[in-house]
Parts: structure tokens; sequence; C-alpha cells
């Protein structure tokens, strides 16, 4: 495995696997590794030739009072965990080499960037479509492998290749969750044991959710209803739950097709996330 921190070697590193006629596979991550990204890793290492794994946490996708700098930055775990799943390229750029002084380009996703998500964390997804596209022209992987756990990420970034011609495959690999239903993320170490337990009432929420569409229930607004009446009970502070359209995230008012829940909350000072698909 090669640990590659400069831009430009990475370029020449890509470059050298295309032109022996393998199949590269790109992992973006920002690293703080866990089951999640290890289900991301084992399905390119299943389809590509040669897996890259990039591990950036990208200063542009975090607003001015988010956990940038708390983010865990646990390296050394992190590199054993890709030499243990056979990753071939470990991309490791800093900050400063990614977004040097003079810096001025970004990448806006217009309609779906706003919402959801979009709504609390303003610029949250320029910064992520931005480094997104900037990792897919460094490393010009012929597959990019990102998690439905971040739901509105992975329709964005469809949207941005789709839009801008970007020649890679997007694939979308499952959620992975801890035995209790807890979605696995980086940010649960945040957690006490305490919170840990009210967390697990995203995924219940969800899945009352998706047993009421089993029940017969049709009406978004009732769905809602009844997800957001676990997560209140289960005293977290819900900042949204919405039922929407897979590709496009708007809301219908009748459910007549497959469409995903998604649900945001603090759980004391961490805002975690959590999706299912419901109908399909
Ligand atoms: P990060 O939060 O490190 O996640 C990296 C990838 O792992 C994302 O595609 C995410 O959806 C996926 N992932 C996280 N938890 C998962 C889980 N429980 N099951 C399945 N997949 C999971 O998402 C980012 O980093 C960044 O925004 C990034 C795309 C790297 C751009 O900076």
């Amino acid at each position: 495995m090669e640990v590659i921190r400069a831009v430009g070697e990475m370029m020449q590193a890509a470059g050298r696997v295309r032109a022996q006629g393998q199949i590269l596979g790109l992992v973006p991550t920002m690293g703080a590794l866990h089951e999640g990204h290890l289900a991301l890793i084992r399905s390119a290492r299943r389809e590509c030739g040669v897996v890259a794994v990039s591990i950036f946490v990208n200063p542009a996708q975090f607003g001015p009072t988010e956990d940038y700098a708390a983010y865990p930055r646990p390296l050394e775990r992190d590199l054993s965990l890709c030499e243990e799943q056979g990753v071939d390229f470990v991309f490791h750029p800093q900050a400063g080499d990614m977004f040097p002084g003079g810096y001025s380009t970004y990448v806006e996703v217009e309609g779906l960037s706003e919402i959801l998500c979009g709504a609390s964390r303003p610029g949250h997804f320029r910064g992520v479509a931005t480094v997104v596209l900037k990792l897919l022209s460094i490393v010009r992987p012929h597959r990019a492998y990102f998690g439905e756990k971040d739901y509105q990420q992975l329709v964005i970034i469809r949207r941005l290749v789709k839009d801008l011609n970007a020649p890679v495959e997007v694939v979308g690999v499952p959620t992975v969750r801890d035995s209790d239903g807890l979605a696995l993320s980086s940010r649960n170490e945040y957690l006490s044991a305490e919170e840990r337990q009210k967390a697990l009432s995203l995924n219940r929420a969800l899945l009352a959710g998706k047993a009421a569409f089993e029940k017969g229930e049709r009406s978004a607004d009732a769905i809602e209803k009844v997800m957001k009446k676990g997560l209140e009970k289960a005293g977290v502070v819900v900042e949204y739950v919405q039922v929407v359209e897979p590709e496009n995230l708007q809301r219908p008012a009748k459910v007549s097709g497959p469409v995903r829940a998604l649900v945001a909350a603090r759980v004391g000072k961490t805002r975690l996330i959590d999706n299912m698909l419901i109908g399909g």
C-alpha cells in the first residue's frame, strides 16, 4: 500500500494505473474509518483492479461553528485498516494543498443543496461537491463509492456527475448499522452511553414510518408525524423528518412509489442523520 500526500504524485500514480488498463476505484472519506467505510472499500475491492481511498477532513464543508478542529483523525489506525482491506493507494492531502491561498472555484448543485441538511448547514454541500469534483479530477477513477447513509450527499454527487459529464460511475452502498440498528458514523464517538441509547430513536422512527406505510398509510404528512412522535418521545431535538422522492428529494403529498424517509436530529450536542427506503 502506498500513502501519497502530494496532489501531483497522486495524479501521476493514478495515470499509471489507467495506462496499464486497470479499473481504478476511489473511496472518498474523511477518515476515522468504521465498518460503514469498510463496506465501501470492500465493494471497490470486489469490483476494481486497483483501489484508492482518500482521507481528507475537508475544511470547505464545515461551517464556522462546526466540528472541523474536533473531528477525529486517527491516521495510523485508518492506515492499518486500509492495509488490511488490501487498499492500493491512500491519498491523504494537506488542506493547504487542496485549498491554497487564492483558491476561488466552487461547485453549486442548485435545488438539492439548500434543502434538508443544507437548510441548517449553509455551504456544506457546496464544500462537499467541490472537494468531490477535485478528488475525481485528481484520481480520475472509473468508479467512485459513496454510502447511502449520507443520502442527500449521494443524490447531489450523482447530479453533479451527470450535469458536468464527469467520466465516472457513482456506486451507492447500503447503510451499515450496529447490531442495535444505529447507523455507523464517525460522529457516534461523541455520544455518551445515555445519548447513544437516545440515538437509537432515529432508526426506530424510520422503521415506524415504514411500518405505517406497510399498513396502508399513503399520506406523507401522516408518515412523517409517526416518525416525529417517536423521536420527540425519545427526547432528541428533531431538525427535520421528511419523506422525499428518491432522485430529486422533492416531497410528495401522497406516497405512490418508493420514497426515502430522511431524519436529522440532535442528541445532546451531536447532530445525527439517518434514512430508509420505504415502499421499495
Ligand atoms: P465520511 O463521513 O468520512 O464518509 C465517507 C463515505 O462513507 C461517505 O460516502 C459516507 O456516506 C459513507 N458512510 C459513512 N457511514 C456509513 C455507513 N454507516 N454505512 C455506509 N456508508 C457509510 O461523507 C464524507 O466523509 C465526506 O462528505 C466526503 C464525501 C468524503 C467529502 O469530503
